[in-house]
Formats: structure tokens, C-alpha cells, sequence
């Protein structure tokens, strides 16, 4: 059988030849393959534990990323496993254009109980990005099912990420996504600064007067293009992209009343936010707003299926209800998949049982009070978090504030520094600290202890 399981390929296969046949056949998202070639380029990874990940090799790391931010319930979990493999024997697929599966729907239901507000309404996708794409086209055809044929722009933020495919990358504004090379993309996305004390685009002194304007900067744009050519506004609560860019009090609420003043649907991403990663069940709620449609992928599953939702308030839903082309012509083979519905199921089970939501915000709470005492250091600009989703942005000058991304190899060497003590994240040009929400006390200060090393070593090796 050509599927061995661990043990099995262990004895067949070795890393050189892993190695080999990779740099042949495998295409790595958003990586150069020359990069992956180099000596040290590439990790394979074999297994994982709690908020731990092993390497080829039977090395074992903190993985701070939880994967792409997204293993919240923590590697290994067999109940998962159990659950998926028994639905796949049962009835591994039905044709989702046709029928309800009964994971399906109980994974909506449970997904409509854990939605804040009348958010109701779940379209299943296969990801991130698909969600993003659908909450697009929704928004699109509320407002033409409603007889605005004419509100079809989107306004996103500066530096936010919302995924890859066409309509998703339109409204990503990561810098790192090559959007020049896809020109021209939807004509119809216009940007607005990112919320982002730090390094506020507008002229704002204080922090809330940065959250103030930037919500303002929205209504501005609306006002701009015409309100009735709007037909939504699409944002992360806190933007993870932007090296976990957390608005003030006042921004969501601005951005929720200069919506509704002007008949544009709000829609938040809560792919990466969502699920107990801040410390609440979504993001959303730290800031009292009721979104129209909410995005979800990543910690649905935890990553152990590939599942993505969009979840729509009843209103929204309802101008789909009706005859012929009032008709959501949308979906994926893949939406509502039993045994990833299995898996969310299950899932998010486990994050209630365990009370994850709560762990995050506590164990959150001690991470970013002990990554925050690393302020002192030269190279530390910022230090930000909410949950378990914190991050520190590394800066070469403190008063320019030149990010040390601009330092050739720093990252890197921080990087191998942190993992040699047994830590993989991401580090410039911010240090991304995303774990399991698992994770004990003893681990939290276990990580910040290699982070403080990490630090230390780095202002050493740079000569501050
Ligand atoms: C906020 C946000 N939206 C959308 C996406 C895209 O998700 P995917 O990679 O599953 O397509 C991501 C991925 O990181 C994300 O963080």
C-alpha cells in the first residue's frame, strides 16, 4: 500500500530522499524553491502533540504558529481523527448541491448557537479564501436581489489578508501577495488605512484618534464613490497580517453606524480571529458589533479538515429566498463535506468542553504581560496581543521606527536561535506568537523564555 503511516515510512524513507523527490514534485506555497534547495531549507514535519510539532528528524518544537494560526484544539486529537475516519467510512460524500448530510447540518446548527446576534445562516466552503470569495458574491447579489444592481464595490484596509483567489486577493491588501502582477483585478475595491496606532497612517497623536479617523477615512470613500455604488465593507476585527493590529474601542462601532447610514453590508473576517484565538468565541465580540456576514476557515477544524463558512444574519439570507435567479448560483463540490462537518463538530465540542475561549484570554493575558516586560530591548518597537494571538514588532531604530526586516539575515538568525531552543514561529517583521490554545502556564512561560533569549541574542549579534 502506498499509504505507509508514520511507522512505516520511517523505515523506508530518509530525509535525503524525502528531500529529493520534494524539490521534483512539490510546489510550496508562497516559498521560492530556491529558497527550499538551500542547505537547511526544508523541514519535514511527521507529528504533532498538544502544541507541539516534530520534525523529520524526532526533533520537537513549540510550534508558535500553531500551523497557519489555526490548530487551536492542539495537535493529536484523536477524537477528531475517530470522528472523521468513521464518517468517511459511513458516508464520505454526497452531492452537496442536492442533499443535507446529517454532520452538515448539525455543524450549522452548532455554528448558528456560537454566532453572535442573528447570524444564522451558514454557507459551507473549503477554506479561507472561498469564504472571503462567497461573503463577496453575497454581498454583490443582497444588494442586486434588493434592486441596487449598482453597489458592487468593496472597501478592505491596508495590510490586511484575505486570501489568494481573484476576488479574495482584490480585497487583500498584504504587501507580500504580488497584487501588481495580477493587474488589473476587480476595478472596484478601494482601501482605507488600517487601524494601527503604531504606525498610523493619518495624522492621528493619540491612539483613538487614529481609530477615529480611520473609521472616518470609511466613510470618506463611501461618500466618494457614491454610497449607492457601495456594496460592502470587508475587515478582520483584528488583523493578524498587519502584526496583530487591535482597534480601539471606537472603531468598530463607527464602522458599524456609517454602514448602516449608508446601506453597506459589513462583513467580518474572522478566519484566522475566530474560534477562541483572542479569547472570546470571535473577535467581533470584544467590540460589541453585530457584522452581516462573518467569514470563517482555520480554527473551525483546527486544520483537521479543510472547511470554511460564511455565516449570514437572517436579513441577508432572507433577499435570497424567492424565485428563479434570487437563487445563491454558488457553491463548492466540497461545502458542507461530512466528515469535515465531522470534524468542526467536534471541534468546536472540544473548545467548549475544555474551555479553550477562557484558556486563551488567561494564558493570553501571561504571554503578552511577559512579552511586553521585553519593551526595554533596542530592537522591541511594539508589543501587542489579545488571546492567544500576540505579537512583537521588531524594529532596527526605535525612533524611526525602520522595521528589522531591513537588517539582512536578522530574521533568519532569530529564527534558527528560537527553533534551536526548541520554537518555530514567525519572526520579522513581526515575532508572531499564535499557539494551541491549549497551552499550560508552564508553557506560556517556557516560550516567552526562549523568546527573551532569542531577543537578547539578536540585540547581541546586531551590537547594540
Ligand atoms: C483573515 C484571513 N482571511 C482569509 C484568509 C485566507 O484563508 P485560506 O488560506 O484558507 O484561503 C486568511 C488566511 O490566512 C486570513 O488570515
Amino acid at each position: 500500500m502506498s499509504y505507509k503511516g508514520l511507522d512505516g515510512w520511517l523505515e523506508t524513507e530518509t530525509f535525503d530522499g524525502l528531500r529529493e523527490a520534494a524539490l521534483s514534485n512539490l510546489w510550496f506555497p508562497m516559498q521560492q524553491l530556491n529558497d527550499v534547495a538551500k542547505e537547511g531549507g526544508l523541514q519535514i514535519m511527521r507529528s504533532g502533540q498538544g502544541a507541539k510539532i516534530t520534525d523529520f528528524e524526532g526533533r520537537e518544537y513549540y510550534d508558535g504558529f500553531a500551523g497557519l494560526a489555526l490548530v487551536n484544539v492542539g495537535y493529536g486529537r484523536e477524537e477528531i481523527a475517530d470522528a472523521v475516519r468513521d464518517q468517511l467510512a459511513t458516508l464520505h460524500y454526497a452531492n452537496t448541491f442536492s442533499y443535507g448530510t446529517i454532520p452538515a447540518i448539525k455543524a450549522a446548527e452548532k455554528l448558528a448557537s456560537l454566532a453572535p446576534g442573528d447570524l444564522n445562516r451558514v454557507f459551507f466552503t473549503s477554506g479561507g479564501s472561498d469564504s472571503v470569495e462567497t461573503a463577496m458574491k453575497m454581498a454583490r447579489q443582497y444588494h442586486f436581489n434588493r434592486g441596487d444592481k449598482e453597489r458592487i464595490k468593496f472597501i478592505s484596509r491596508q495590510g490586511s489578508y484575505h486570501g489568494v483567489s481573484l476576488g479574495a486577493l482584490a480585497v487583500n491588501q498584504a504587501p507580500w501577495v504580488n497584487r501588481d502582477i495580477f493587474q488589473p483585478m476587480l476595478p472596484i475595491v478601494r482601501v482605507a488605512p488600517q487601524p494601527y496606532p503604531y504606525r498610523c497612517a493619518l495624522e492621528g497623536e493619540t491612539a483613538s484618534e487614529c481609530n477615529i479617523r480611520c473609521a472616518q477615512a470609511v466613510e470618506d470613500i463611501i461618500l466618494e464613490e457614491g454610497a449607492e455604488t457601495v456594496a460592502a465593507v470587508i475587515a478582520e476585527p483584528v488583523s493578524v497580517s498587519s502584526g496583530v493590529a487591535i482597534p480601539g474601542p471606537e472603531y468598530w462601532p463607527m464602522l458599524r453606524e456609517i454602514c448602516d447610514r449608508h446601506g453597506v453590508l459589513l462583513i467580518a473576517d474572522e478566519v484566522i480571529n475566530g474560534f477562541g484565538r483572542t479569547g472570546k468565541m470571535f473577535a467581533i465580540e470584544h467590540f460589541g458589533v453585530q457584522p452581516d456576514i462573518m467569514t470563517l476557515a482555520k480554527g473551525i477544524t483546527s486544520g483537521y479538515q479543510a472547511v470554511g463558512a460564511c455565516i449570514a444574519r437572517d436579513q441577508v439570507a432572507d433577499a435570497f429566498v424567492g424565485e428563479g435567479d434570487v437563487t445563491f448560483r454558488h457553491g463548492y463540490t466540497y461545502s458542507g463535506h461530512p466528515a469535515g462537518a465531522a470534524a468542526a463538530l467536534v471541534n468546536m465540542e472540544i473548545i467548549e468542553r475544555e474551555g479553550l475561549v477562557e484558556n486563551s484570554a488567561v494564558m493570553g493575558q501571561r504571554l503578552l504581560d511577559r512579552l511586553t516586560a521585553l519593551k526595554e530591548s533596542p530592537i522591541v518597537g511594539d508589543v501587542r496581543g489579545l488571546g492567544l494571538m500576540c505579537a512583537i514588532e521588531l524594529v532596527k531604530d526605535k525612533a524611526t521606527k525602520e522595521s528589522l526586516s531591513s537588517v539582512p539575515g536578522a530574521g533568519d538568525k532569530l529564527s534558527a536561535r528560537l527553533a534551536e531552543n526548541g520554537l518555530l514561529t514567525r519572526t520579522v517583521p513581526y515575532l508572531n506568537l499564535t499557539p494551541a490554545l491549549t497551552l499550560s502556564a508552564a508553557e506560556v512561560d517556557e516560550i516567552a523564555d526562549i523568546v527573551s533569549d532569542g531577543i537578547s541574542y539578536i540585540e547581541k549579534e546586531l551590537g547594540y
